[in-house]
């Protein structure tokens, strides 16, 4: 999640997704003239300006904000314009406007971000404060994901566990992300809930290689080790994930994973306190 070439490189996943996600949401939004949009974790851009951007109107403003300093470089350096702004932000973070004029939002998106974020009630509320009354927010996240799976084995096996201490923070992998909760914490914060919907999706990637590049492009703890012991780690992800069926082989050398995802519309109906 830090190399954003190989982000873009790999993500038709999340591109193919986002647009499902907006094809079905897009008419059920009011618009007025001249919205100003927030893209939540944009990454490298390309889903702000090449996906999302093509389901909105045209006389919109977008800024994406993500809290890698290397995604939001990439994005800048490859996008911003008069219409695509990009700022680099923790959205979980108690202090949003410090680095940031204030600025609201008509609508916030975000797009297989929001489990990565640690204090989802601050993100829930950042959110909120960022919107303007009636704003409204779509959220995509996986809410079952083998990687979850995996990472945990990862860290139990000892030979890994002193580098890769740092996944015991990420309440998602240890807890899995709390769908209902999570509807409780947008409610809290000032949202009404439109919709929530959870849906079954698979992925089939061409090659072996394929898929694990996509799992590099994604996995936020390749960065704690190189070398010798990447490669030795990316193959005891291929051997647990095959062992524990969380990657099927298919017909032509493809393979394929799933997972769920729980898609959520939601207004903004009062301050979060
Ligand atoms: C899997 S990528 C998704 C990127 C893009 N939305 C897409 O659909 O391709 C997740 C992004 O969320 C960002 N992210 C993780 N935690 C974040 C946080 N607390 N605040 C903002 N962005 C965050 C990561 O840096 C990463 O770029």
């Amino acid at each position: 999640m830090f190399n954003p070439s190989l982000y873009v490189k790999q993500n038709n996943l999340q591109r193919r997704d986002a647009a499902l996600v907006l094809q079905d949401l897009i008419h059920r939004m009011s618009w007025n003239q001249e919205e100003n949009i927030l893209d939540v974790g944009c990454g490298p851009g390309d889903v702000t300006v090449s996906v999302l951007s093509n389901y909105l109107p045209d006389d919109v403003t977008i800024v994406g904000c993500d809290i890698s300093e290397n995604m939001i470089k990439y994005a800048q350096a490859t996008y911003e314009n008069k219409r695509f702004k990009f700022r680099q932000l923790d959205v979980g973070n108690s202090n949003i406007w410090m680095n940031w004029d204030e600025e609201s939002f008509d609508k916030i998106f975000s797009f297989y971000c929001l489990h990565w974020v640690k204090d989802l009630k601050q993100a829930a509320e950042n959110m909120n404060t960022m919107l303007k009354n009636g704003g409204e927010l779509v959220t995509l996240t996986p809410i079952t994901h083998p990687f979850f799976e995996l990472f945990r084995k990862i860290y139990d096996d000892p030979k890994w566990r002193e580098q890769m201490k740092v996944m015991k923070t990420y309440d998602t992998i240890f807890k899995s992300f709390d769908h209902q909760e999570y509807l409780q914490v947008l409610e809290s914060s000032g949202f009404e809930i439109i919709s929530a919907d959870v849906k079954e999706r698979n992925y089939t990637h061409t090659s072996l290689e394929e898929f694990l590049e996509y799992l590099e492009s994604v996995n936020p703890f390749v960065k704690r080790v190189s070398g010798n012991k990447l490669k030795e780690l990316t193959e005891d992800c291929v051997k647990i994930m095959l062992q524990e069926g969380l990657l099927k082989r298919k017909k032509n050398d493809n393979v394929v994973h799933e997972f769920t995802t729980l898609t959520v519309h939601a207004r903004k109906v009062k301050q979060a306190i």
